[in-house]
């Protein structure tokens, strides 16, 4: 028999776990593993990326992206998620998670706003707006200096396993990185 005091924490644990399920809080972390990057024309876009360890366990991403042309209304974005339980490479299945192609101002008012804003905006030179974004895209180099996001905007509960994300920007230049990052369950 377990002592009375034993079980009563226990107990406590149990429920400061299920408090902590209720609150709203992610249940993940994450290592970005690699990123390699594309494009079609470096004279229009030129980018360069890396995953960088920062600590013990700690990793961040820096990019220098070169931007020498202006989207317009023909520049469409999209993105892919692919998942893979064992990170073998011919193991990644596509999921929903994804950003369906899109013209990139549509992008920027969604996607953009929500998400690359508050995770990105504190570590790099990227525009950031309020409202509506008002092109054009400023021509400009925009720089990521080891940039770990905070997951705003993210699910609170991601399945264990390793992500591919295919981003692309198309037309006129088709540009783009692959990222691949683990996910692995927060032990609290
Ligand atoms: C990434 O997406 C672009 C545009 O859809 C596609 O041309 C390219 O083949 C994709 N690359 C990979 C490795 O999936």
């Amino acid at each position: 028999m377990l002592p009375r005091s034993l079980l009563l924490s226990i107990g406590g644990v149990l429920i400061l776990l299920i408090v902590d399920q209720c609150n709203g809080k992610r249940k993940w972390d994450y290592e970005p593993l690699s990123i390699e990057t594309y494009s079609t024309d470096e004279s229009m876009l030129k980018i360069e990326a890396k995953v960088d360890r920062v600590g013990r366990g700690e990793y961040a991403i820096s990019a220098n992206i070169e931007f020498k042309y202006t989207p317009d209304e023909n520049t469409m974005v999209q993105a892919s998620a692919y998942r893979s339980s064992s990170g073998e490479e011919n193991d990644y299945k596509i999921i929903p998670l994804s950003i369906p192609k899109q013209p990139y101002s549509e992008f920027m008012n969604n996607h953009y706003k929500d998400v690359v804003i508050p995770n990105l905006g504190g570590c790099s030179n990227l525009i950031k707006f309020e409202d509506k974004f008002v092109p054009p895209w400023p021509q400009n180099t925009y720089v990521l200096d080891k940039c770990v996001a905070n997951s705003d905007g993210f699910p609170d509960i991601v399945p264990e396993g390793y992500y591919k994300v295919n981003f692309t920007m198309m037309n006129p230049v088709d540009w783009g990185f692959i990222l691949i990052v683990k996910i692995s369950t927060k032990l609290v």
